[in-house]
């Protein structure tokens, strides 16, 4: 009914969890969170996926797991020193009686990687560390029962047809086991826990047993490196076969910004061979609509870091349009975050109790965090929660849905041809039909200030409009589609549009 004309979908983490991070602290990597249903109801989500054509593509957590997971409490009952320790990074504290973490890294979320344990005498302990949640120890990686765990789990979902695996973390993993200090502002080299060389030995690990499954299985890497060529260094033919474009959904709403981030993309994948994976949102950023109708359009330290701003929703959906024609045009492959087709904003005024994200208790509230974008889809209906869940009082969405979604729900846009929803399908089937919207070059057209034009095959044209004045299209034998209604020849300002030629 709501077809949107996907290849895949990749689920975030579905294993039983405490949701100490939306699921990204993992007590069982193989099976599934009675929150969400069965192992058997994932198996046969999985088959019926792939009757349809649509492939699943799993997270896969591997830098650390729960707190709760089997192997971290019994590292707690167990001794300093023993190998149940040895899993995870288990320290004694700086100071006359162990009372300073062990070093000064930070945690991703804000505050210490550290937290101290507590013996069982009640007595304090050593101190483990988790670059994310507390309730988020990090896995030792040099620990071959923690490879070889991972590499069960791997094959555990591949050999129930998942055709993926995106890897939560990927640059993380490894670190310098003597845990050194350094100033942030000048990092060491190598870093002491990201991008270490370790990785690609692993990855190549991993890479084989992918390919030892029948049809092709593929791993995606969640890589957020400014270093293209460290960047690319993932994605060699015996490694990972594609990794998220962070570079793209970072950058600002300006022509040249985006050119360049294109033209390096592509010039760091083109030596290994491998396919950009574009996105536009995801479920740790600011939503698009809401990130385009803000001054500041790309996403820097100062996004996360400011509360409600002020945000024209109308021109960032205008833009959103046009970005998602101007993604969808260009090769390789794209990652659309649920919600990006309906057009859906930041929900920025959650009240603070029912807030979940660590991001914002560790940040001691100064940083939202990340549940603005992950407020439940909503797909049918006049009120919360719009078909999301069956409307039981005493289950609600876990986070509450504006009532404006009213005029957003899948089915409110469905037949409204002037929808996100009708965009975004129409977008996939051109794209799906066009073979010049596959792998291959793409060719630079000249442009007046501002606008993006640029050539696929020899049949096909995207022009994207980030001026503030309407464009005249170039010589073009037809539309294909368009963000925004064209005024004759014109395109407006920021919109975006498909020409044949
Ligand atoms: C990744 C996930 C994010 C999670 C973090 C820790 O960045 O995308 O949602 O909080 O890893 O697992």
């Amino acid at each position: 009914m709501y077809e949107l004309g996907i290849d895949a979908i990749w689920f975030n983490p579905w294993y039983p969890s405490p949701m100490a991070d939306g699921g990204y602290d993992v007590t069982d990597y193989r099976d599934i969170d009675p929150l969400f249903g069965t192992l058997e109801e994932a198996e046969e989500l999985i088959a019926e996926a792939n009757r349809l054509g649509i492939r699943v593509i799993i997270d896969i957590v591997p830098n650390h797991c729960s707190d709760k997971h089997a192997w971290f409490r019994a590292a707690l009952a167990a001794k300093p020193g023993s190998t149940e320790r040895e899993r995870f990074w288990f320290r004694p504290g700086r100071g006359a009686n162990g009372e300073d973490p062990p070093n000064e890294w930070r945690s991703f979320f804000g505050g210490s990687a550290w937290t101290r344990t507590t013996n069982p005498d009640g007595s304090p302990g050593d101190w483990y560390l988790h670059l994310f949640a507390s309730g988020q120890p990090d896995l030792n990686w040099s620990n071959l029962e923690v490879r070889r765990e991972h590499e069960d789990v791997l094959r555990f979902w591949f050999d129930r047809g998942v055709a993926g695996a995106r890897i939560d973390s990927a640059t993380l993993l490894f670190k310098d086991a003597a845990l050194p200090d350094f100033d942030p502002e000048h990092a060491l080299v190598p870093h002491p826990y990201i991008d270490r060389d370790e990785l690609h030995e692993l990855y190549r690990e991993w890479r084989a047993i992918a390919d030892s499954y029948p049809g092709s299985r593929i791993l995606v890497g969640e890589i957020w490196l400014p270093d293209r060529d460290r960047f690319a260094r993932y994605l060699r033919p015996d490694e990972l076969h594609t990794a998220f474009d962070f570079e793209f959904l970072a950058c600002p709403w300006e022509a040249a910004r985006l050119r360049a981030v294109i033209d390096a993309t592509l010039a760091a994948h083109d030596p290994v061979g491998a396919s950009p994976t574009w996105v536009l949102s995801n479920h740790d950023v600011t939503r698009d609509v809401t990130r385009y109708g803000r001054a500041e359009t790309g996403l820097g330290s100062e996004e996360e870091t400011c509360s409600i701003r002020t945000v024209d929703l109308m021109r960032g959906t205008r833009r959103a349009r046009a970005a998602a024609l101007l993604t969808q045009a260009l090769p390789g492959a794209v990652c659309i975050y649920q919600g990006e087709e309906l057009g859906l904003s930041e929900v920025e005024d959650l009240p603070e109790n029912v807030l979940q994200d660590p991001v914002f208790f560790r940040s001691g509230g100064t940083n939202p965090g990340r549940d603005g974008c992950r407020v439940p889809l909503p797909w049918e209906g006049d009120a919360p929660p719009f078909g999301f869940s069956d409307g039981n009082a005493s289950a609600p969405p876990w986070l509450p849905q504006p009532a404006s979604w009213r005029n957003f729900t899948a089915a409110f846009q469905v037949s409204d041809p002037r929808s996100m929803l009708t965009l975004y399908r129409k977008a996939l089937h051109i794209r799906r039909q066009e073979r010049a919207f596959g792998d291959g070059p793409i060719r630079w057209l000249s442009a007046p200030a501002n606008v993006l034009a640029f050539s696929r095959g020899d049949k096909l044209i995207c022009v994207v409009n980030l001026s503030e004045e309407s464009v005249e299209l170039p010589p073009h034998h037809g539309v294909l589609l368009a963000s925004e209604l064209l005024d004759g020849d014109l395109l407006p300002a920021d919109a975006a549009v498909w020409l044949r030629t």
